[in-house]
């Protein structure tokens, strides 16, 4: 076997500039990162996110007017971009149910204005299952959006049925895919979830399918986010494991990571036919570069995925905005932060209840 792929190549979030007026976590981190949730509904229920057996019909989900406005997110996401933040990442739930979405993107998109920015614009990028994504991607195309990551766990219609819980069908999210495509999205990412015994044999499928379309394929380690999903660590594929799989059928080298916090360690396929990312949170956490921050749909502020509470940035958006407190309270919380979940992980902590759900915070 070619062993390209072993090499490890070094990144840091500590090597990011600071801008002016930017805090820095406990741990030295700056804010880069920010996912805002617009709903936490969905039109799946993929097992290892919100349980069919759980999340039935009479689940109570967010009233509307606990929902923040778009103005509200996009006040949120300012202040933000004035302490950090380059990238925003729109989630959900299923972003996609939420809408009028596109008017959310253009209102991140006048971001670019801010004096923060000097010019650069904003990256906005949208995590969706992709099953409504064929009418839309193309005016949220229009509206200023920059990046699509499509979920993507299989291409055999029947372990996609059993990992997404929906009856919604495969070809709703490649219909959704090729949309995307032809409204001038490049590079899009498929996310795969990688679950032992349901859809580890899919992975050389899945990576011929993203090569053909030219998309990057980004097969994740399965992780024990939430209290709902009944995680097992005998269900993770390690990152190492899939990757030699793959090395099997298309041999591989190991990229330097395109930016320092990036998620992926990223592969490039010998024949140079596209890259492939590995995101090994639970064998390998990437902590020590994590500058994301999360905002929950109803203005909680999270800045760990398996924090147990958040902060109310509600009270700083009603019943009339206050910016400056917001600003001060965003700079405050990130100031004090010291997650560092995945690294300090163990049976105990991993089982230590509650935690926030990823449907509520974004992927
Ligand atoms: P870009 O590099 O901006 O394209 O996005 P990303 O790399 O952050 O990717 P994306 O948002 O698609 O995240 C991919 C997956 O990585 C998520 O669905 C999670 O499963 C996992 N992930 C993302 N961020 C974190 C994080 O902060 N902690 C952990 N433990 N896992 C994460
Ligand atoms: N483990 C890993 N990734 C998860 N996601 C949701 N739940 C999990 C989990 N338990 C991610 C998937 C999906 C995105 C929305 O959230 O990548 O594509
Ligand atoms: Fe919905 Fe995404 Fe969760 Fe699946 S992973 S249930 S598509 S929010
Ligand atoms: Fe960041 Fe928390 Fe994930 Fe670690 S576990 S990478 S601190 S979100």
């Amino acid at each position: 076997m070619h062993a390209a792929y072993t090499s490890q190549m070094p990144r840091t979030a500590r090597s990011l500039p600071i801008y002016s007026g930017a805090p820095v976590d406990t741990l030295q981190r700056p804010l880069r990162d920010v996912r805002l949730s617009v709903t936490d509904r969905c039109n799946f229920r993929c097992s290892y996110c919100m349980p069919a057996e759980i999340f039935g019909p009479d689940f109570a989900f967010l009233p509307r007017a606990e929902l923040l406005t778009f103005e509200e997110l996009a006040l949120v996401a300012r202040e933000l971009v004035a302490l950090g933040a380059r990238t925003l990442r729109i989630t959900g739930g299923e972003p996609l149910v939420r809408r009028d979405l596109e008017q959310l993107v253009a209102l991140l998109r006048a971001l670019d204005a801010s004096e923060a920015l000097s010019g650069e614009p904003l990256d906005i990028a949208l995590t969706t299952n992709g099953s409504l994504l064929a009418k839309l991607a193309a005016p949220l195309r229009a509206a200023g959006l920059n990046r699509i990551t499509v979920s993507l766990d299989s291409l055999s219609p029947a372990t996609f049925t059993r990992m997404s819980g929906s009856a919604l069908p495969l070809e709703s999210v490649l219909e959704g895919i090729a949309a995307a495509t032809a409204a001038g999205f490049s590079g899009i990412k498929l996310n795969a979830v990688i679950r032992r015994g349901v859809n580890d044999a899919d992975v050389p499928a899945l990576a011929t399918f993203a090569r053909e379309g030219g998309h990057t394929l980004r097969l994740i380690e399965y992780m024990d986010v939430g209290s709902s999903n009944g995680w097992r660590l005998d269900e993770v594929v390690p990152a190492s494991e899939i990757l030699a799989q793959l090395h099997a059928r298309y041999p591989l080298e190991a990229l330097a990571p395109s930016r320092p916090g990036e998620v992926a360690n990223r592969y490039r396929y010998l024949d140079r036919r596209g890259e492939i990312g590995l995101i090994a949170s639970v064998s390998a956490p990437f902590c020590g570069d994590c500058t994301r921050a999360r905002v929950s749909a109803d203005g909680q502020l999270y800045t760990c995925l398996f924090a147990s509470e958040g902060s109310d940035l509600k009270r700083y958006l009603r019943p009339v905005p206050d910016a400056a407190a917001l600003r001060d309270a965003l700079h405050a919380r990130w100031s004090a932060r010291d997650d560092r979940y995945s690294e300090i992980r163990d049976a105990e902590t991993a089982n230590r209840l509650p935690k926030v759900e990823m449907f509520r915070v974004g992927g």
